[in-house]
């Protein structure tokens, strides 16, 4: 039985070290709010953050993760950081389909969490791996530069 610390809370899950967190969230879990695109780290859909950095978690074996915290989309608004991004979104109507903004919204808060004024080239770096097939990535470079300037207001 593994213990995961997952949004201020003690998760246990019975599976074996090798299980992707991905699958341990939605599939043994519940939390059906990181989506699985790809399985192989090209997409992002499934970025949660790993002590505050995002991670693929399609790619992440949960006996690796240990006593790090794990925060996911369901508790990302619960940070200055998140709240001010979901804030963003909202108010950008960043969102299309929606099917890759869970993984947008956590690259883009931990991008905001560390960098007060990033710039293209910044949310260029650490959005690189989100990919989003309806092409929201001009709204969303304005839901970051927003939500970084009310962040850090
Ligand atoms: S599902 Fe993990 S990166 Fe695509
Ligand atoms: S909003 Fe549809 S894939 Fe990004």
């Amino acid at each position: 039985m593994l213990e995961l610390s997952i949004n201020g809370e003690v998760h246990r899950a019975d599976v074996t070290a090798d299980v992707p967190l991905l699958w341990v969230l939605r599939d043994v879990l519940g939390m059906t709010g990181t989506k699985f695109g790809c399985g192989i780290a090209q997409c992002g859909a499934c970025t949660v953050h790993l002590d505050g950095r995002p991670v693929r978690s399609c790619q992440l074996p949960v006996g690796l993760i240990g006593d790090r915290k794990i925060t996911t989309v369901e508790g990302i608004g619960a940070t200055r950081a998140g709240a001010a991004v979901q804030k963003a979104w909202l108010d950008l109507d960043v969102i299309q389909c929606g099917y890759c903004q869970s993984g947008q919204i956590m690259s883009a808060a931990a991008l905001i969490a560390s960098t007060p004024a990033p710039s293209d080239a910044d949310i260029d770096a650490a959005m690189a791996g989100n990919i989003c097939r309806c092409g929201t990535y001009v709204r969303i470079r304005e839901g970051i530069k927003k939500a970084a300037a009310e962040h850090h207001a």
